[in-house]
């Protein structure tokens, strides 16, 4: 498949923290690169930046994305290209951010300046543009910071569509409900769609409670399920030695992955 048309840019984003954004933003763009599309993914958790972990780059990242935050390059510098890495049949290039305490504490001090965000807001508007336009990229992917982060916004405010990672579980529900009709609807005029992600077997199991729990929260926030993964023991004893779709092909998690990115592949 060349997707050669394809212009989409996609942020995946939580209320809470640890819901599964990285994992999930990193194991689909992947798979999106291995079906053949130009993909760039970017790390936009400034504040707990994983993805240099998670693609194991020790010492490889010539610069970060911090570097073209602070104009001291050019986005297109601070993209590694893993194509060869992870034999991808379209490009796979991914942007890190640098995960140094001296960096986070740099990045918290920015993200609460409005005037330095609105520049980065610039910045990714034109960068979006360059990658759509002059190299053909087909999917952007931003792994963002979860809850109310400057950052995050104006990832969310440059992507065509938005991903929203949850629990099934109250906290995280009244959470992403405050952040769908307060901030999302509200402020930025955006429809997210859902992924329940580690939902318990038990529950899974059960027809009749899994048909009444996902009523339920489609209810309650309003939005389109596009996606629920089961809480695999497999995805956490991975421990981030391997991206999961490669380690293991065949497992229903990775099979979620291809079902989602066959989503992005179609949605309009
Ligand atoms: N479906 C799943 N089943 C079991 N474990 C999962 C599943 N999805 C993610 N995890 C695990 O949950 C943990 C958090 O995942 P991840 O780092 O992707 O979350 P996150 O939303 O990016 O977190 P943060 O908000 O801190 O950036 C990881 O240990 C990951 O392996
Ligand atoms: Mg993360």
């Amino acid at each position: 498949m060349s997707g050669a048309t394809i212009h989409k840019s996609i942020s995946i984003h939580s209320f809470k923290g640890g819901t599964g954004k990285s994992n999930i933003s990193s194991n689909t763009a992947l798979t999106l690169a291995r079906r053949g599309h130009s993909v760039v993914l970017l790390d936009f958790d400034f504040r707990a930046p994983s993805l240099s972990t998670l693609f194991q780059m020790k010492d490889g990242v010539k610069y970060w994305l911090n570097d073209w935050l602070d104009q001291k390059c050019e986005l297109t510098d601070a993209l590694a290209d893993l194509t060869s890495k992870f034999g991808t049949k379209g490009k796979f290039q991914v942007g890190f951010t640098n995960p140094s305490g001296d960096a986070i504490n740099e990045m918290t001090q920015h993200g609460l300046d409005e005037a330095w965000q609105a520049r980065v807001l610039q910045l990714i508007l034109d960068a979006k543009d360059t990658l759509f336009e002059r190299h053909g990229v087909n999917f952007i992917v931003f792994d963002t910071s979860p809850g109310f982060a400057l950052s995050s916004i104006n990832a969310i405010v440059a992507s065509d569509h938005l991903i929203l990672v949850l629990k099934a579980d109250q906290q995280d529900l009244v959470g992403t409900e405050q952040l769908i009709k307060g901030v999302y609807d509200q402020t930025l005029g955006k429809q997210p769609e859902l992924i329940l992600n580690k939902m318990p077997v038990s529950i899974l199991k059960s027809k009749e409670k899994y048909e009444r729990i996902l009523g339920e929260i489609q209810q309650q926030l309003g939005v389109r399920i596009v996606s629920v993964i089961a809480c695999f023991c497999e995805v956490l004893e991975n421990l981030g030695s391997q991206l999961f779709v490669i380690a293991k092909p065949e497992h229903p998690f990775t099979k979620s992955i291809e079902h989602l990115a066959s989503h992005f592949e179609k949605v309009k």
